[in-house]
This record gives structure tokens, sequence and C-alpha cells, in this order.
């Protein structure tokens, strides 16, 4: 995917100022190509994120017989094969550095009879399959030439005619919940998820959007839990789908305006579903100066216009149960929590060590280079803020797009410049994130 390593610095300069859209959201765009690619007819997206991530999505659904395309538009226009049409493809399909590329796939394949094999790059190949396996084994994918521990590379046998299951996910993942969902599309009768803490729920929402018969029940205390009930073989019916702005790639724009004194910015149009906001109430706690001027719902997502004032923050400690609200936005808020004053911790991490990197050991990592105060305690990350960080550090990315985005914004409130060894990955979910970053007036280079 990435050929020679590109390191950047970046520095504390004037404050951030400006409207900034952030690209689409990686979440709805990896789902829009791959439900489109399922239904028989024309489904057209707009707002695409035109990432690495989501490219390597769209390739694959090409390779399974889908038609897709860009528009000079920019509208992305799908052909798709309908639930059980997918061909086996010639070569093996490469989702690159994209966890959820990959695990969605999985599912949407696993309901056609072809064989098929998935691979990725280092990172990926580095990352838990099992997970996704075993669901769909029971379902009645076979699945061949697997490595220990169900890693990449993976050959998996689908069918037209999968068995329903009712499936309870072991962790709190939505790349796990949509593969099962995506499956059951396959499957006659109900496919049952029961997930004891919520995740994302945009493929629910857009299999209803698409015309499946889907239900859910929020269960469990204080309403955490959801029952999810989906009816196979529907007649999946072609949809417009808008693809609003990313909530975790505003995250670093909207951190960096936290820090930088006298900042203050608009983020436009940025994705608000419940399920992706738990950034925005940790900063909140925090003190940050978040004000949300505008909100609508755009194509079946809250959306809102975020104003962001640069705000003394303080420590506070997020709880577990908040972890898959924000699961790909500790690192951000680590660098916040460096910069607040007093301790943050933040509990229930362990998923942070089976994404693109071991983002637990590497954000600690980045911070320390940085010369903050900053502890792991079993699952647990532990900050000491001090109102301001050092800098000064090289961070070693790890193939982690996330870890290189929240460096970056580090060194942007830093007394000393902070470097990364590779910001080439930060194109897999964030294309334009330096340009954009310097157009509000960031020094990065
Ligand atoms: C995603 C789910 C999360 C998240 C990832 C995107 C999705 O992963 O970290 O960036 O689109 O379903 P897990 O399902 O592994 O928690």
């Amino acid at each position: 995917m990435t050929d020679a390593p590109q390191p950047l610095t970046a520095r504390r300069g004037g404050p951030l100022t400006g409207r900034i859209r952030v690209p689409g959201d990686k979440s709805i765009s990896h789902r829009a190509l791959i439900l489109g690619a399922l239904t028989v007819g024309e489904t057209t997206i707009s707002g695409l994120l035109e990432g690495e991530d989501v490219q390597r999505t769209a390739d694959a659904m090409r390779a399974l017989g889908a038609q897709v395309a860009r528009g000079e538009d920019g509208t992305w226009r799908v052909r798709g094969v309908g639930v059980g049409g997918f061909t086996s493809p010639r070569a093996s399909l490469d989702f690159g550095n994209s966890g959820t590329g990959c695990r969605l796939a999985l599912g949407a394949l696993a309901g056609s009879p072809i064989t098929a094999t998935l691979d990725g790059d280092a990172s990926l190949r580095s990352r838990p399959m099992k997970r996704v396996l075993d669901p769909l084994q029971k379902m009645g994918a076979k699945t061949r030439e697997v490595a220990d521990g169900g890693r990449l590379p993976i050959t998996i046998e689908g069918a037209s005619e999968l068995y329903p299951i009712e499936y309870e996910p072991p962790v709190a993942s939505a790349q796990l919940k949509s593969a099962v969902l995506l499956a059951g599309l396959s499957a006659p009768g109900e496919t049952t998820v029961i997930e004891a803490q919520a995740t994302r729920d945009h493929t629910e929402r857009m299999l209803r959007h698409f015309g499946a018969k889907i239900s859910v029940k929020h269960i469990g205390t204080n309403d955490v839990g959801r029952r999810i009930i989906l009816q196979g073989q529907p007649e999946l019916e072609p949809a417009q789908v808008l693809v609003p702005a990313d909530p975790s790639s505003a995250a670093f724009p909207l951190v960096a305006a936290l820090l930088v004194p006298g900042s203050e910015i608009v983020l436009e149009a940025v994705m608000t579903n419940p399920l992706r906001t738990g950034l925005l109430t940790t900063l909140k706690e925090m003190g940050a100066s978040i004000e949300t001027a505008a909100v609508n719902s755009d194509g079946g997502e809250e959306v809102a216009e975020l104003r962001v004032k640069a705000s003394a923050l303080k420590g506070v400690e997020v709880p577990p149960e908040r972890a898959p609200a924000m699961i790909d936005e500790y690192p951000i808020l680590a660098v916040a929590a460096a910069f607040a004053e007093g301790q943050t911790v933040m509990r229930g991490l362990s998923e942070l060590r089976v994404k693109e990197s071991d983002r637990l050991m590497a954000t600690a990592e980045m911070l320390r280079v940085n010369g903050v105060d900053v502890q792991i305690e079993n699952d647990d990350l532990v900050v000491n803020g001090k109102g301001r960080a050092t800098g000064g550090g090289q961070v070693t990315t790890h193939m982690d797009h996330r870890i290189a985005m929240s460096a970056l914004v580090m060194g942007l409130g830093s007394e000393q410049p902070v470097g990364v060894d590779d910001a080439s990955f930060i194109a897999t979910s964030f294309p334009g994130f330096a340009d954009l970053l310097r157009s509000a007036g960031a020094d990065l280079g």
C-alpha cells in the first residue's frame, strides 16, 4: 500500500481558525459499498471516504462481481449482484490495513457459494480474525488454510444458504456484529445478535435503509445492551446513501483547537450518532468548549456542526462502559489528557491491543517520548496531565494512522516539535489531513 516511510513534524504556531469539513465516515463508507454490492440495481453514494481502506473495499466488491465506479461529480455508483450473488474472485482480496473492510467482507461473502482468499498488510495480518470466523462457521461457512490464532491470509468457502444463529459476541465489536448480520442476509429465518454493550449501529441502520427487516430492542441495566433480529433472505432495494463527516477524523482538528491557545474552529456536518460520541461527552466533562451549532438528520444518521474553542482542561475518569462509543478516540483523548491539569484514568481498554497496532502500548509510548507521565495498569491507561507538554519526541507510528495523527496534534500544542516516523498510513482514513490542518493554520512539515 505504502512505499517509502513519510516522516512528518508538527510545531507549535498561531491559533487554528476557520471552518473545516473532514472526509466521510469510514464505517458508513465501507458499509455503503458492501450493501450496494449485495443489492440488485444501482446504489448511489455521496460523500464516500476516498481513503485507502475504503478503496480496498471497493476493489474487493469489484473482484466479487459488483460494478463500482466514481462519477466526475464525486458520486459513487454501485451495481450489485444481489444477496448470495458474488462470484469467486480470481486473485486474493487484499484489504491492506483495514480490519473493517476485511471483517465485514468475510460476513458478506460467506453467503455466496464461492471460495475467496482474504489478505492484508503486516498490521492486518497480525490482527485476530477467529472472532469472526467462529460465528460464520456456525452458520455453515468453511474456512481453510488459516494460520494459528485465525490470522490472515484466510481462505473461506461460502454457501448460498446459511443457518440462522442466535449469537452473543464475546467482545464488544461492531465489526463482529456486522459480519454476523451480513451473513444473516443469506440465512432463512431470524439471525439474532445479542450485545451486552451496544456498539456502533450503522449496519443496522443501513440494512433498514436498504429495505431489510431488522428489529432492535434495548436490553440490560440502563438499556446498555441490544437484541438485534434480522429476517434473512430479503429483497434488498438499492438506496441513496449520504455519508456524513467522520467523527473519528473530526476528533483530531477538534482536540488541536482545544490545545492551541486562541483557536476557534467550526467542524461541519459531523455525524453525531450517539454510539460514536463518547469523546465529545468526555471532553465536555474535562471542560472543553464545544457547542453544537446546528443539528439535522442526514440519511438516517444524526449530524451536527461543532464550534470548538481553545479550553483549559482538567483530568477525569472515563468509565469502561463508554469504550465502545469512543473506541478509536483513546489515542487523541490521551493527548488531550496530557494537556489537562490532573489525572485522567481511561478504563477497560483491552480492545485497543488489537487495533491497527497495540494502541494501548503505542499511545503510552507516544506520550512518554514527549515527556508525559503515563502508565498502563492492566487494561487501564493513566495520564498525569500538567496542563502542558514538553514534546521534542520522535514517535513510532507502528503502521497506525490514529497514532500518527494523535502525535502530530500533540506537536501542535507542545513546547518542542513532535515528529512521526511515517505519516503515510494517515491516508487509510483521512486523506488530506495535513493540508486541511495547514489550511486552519497548523505548522506541519
Ligand atoms: C468499526 C468498528 C470498530 C472500530 C473500527 C470501525 C466498524 O472496531 O475500531 O475503526 O466500522 O464497525 P471493532 O469492531 O473491532 O471494535
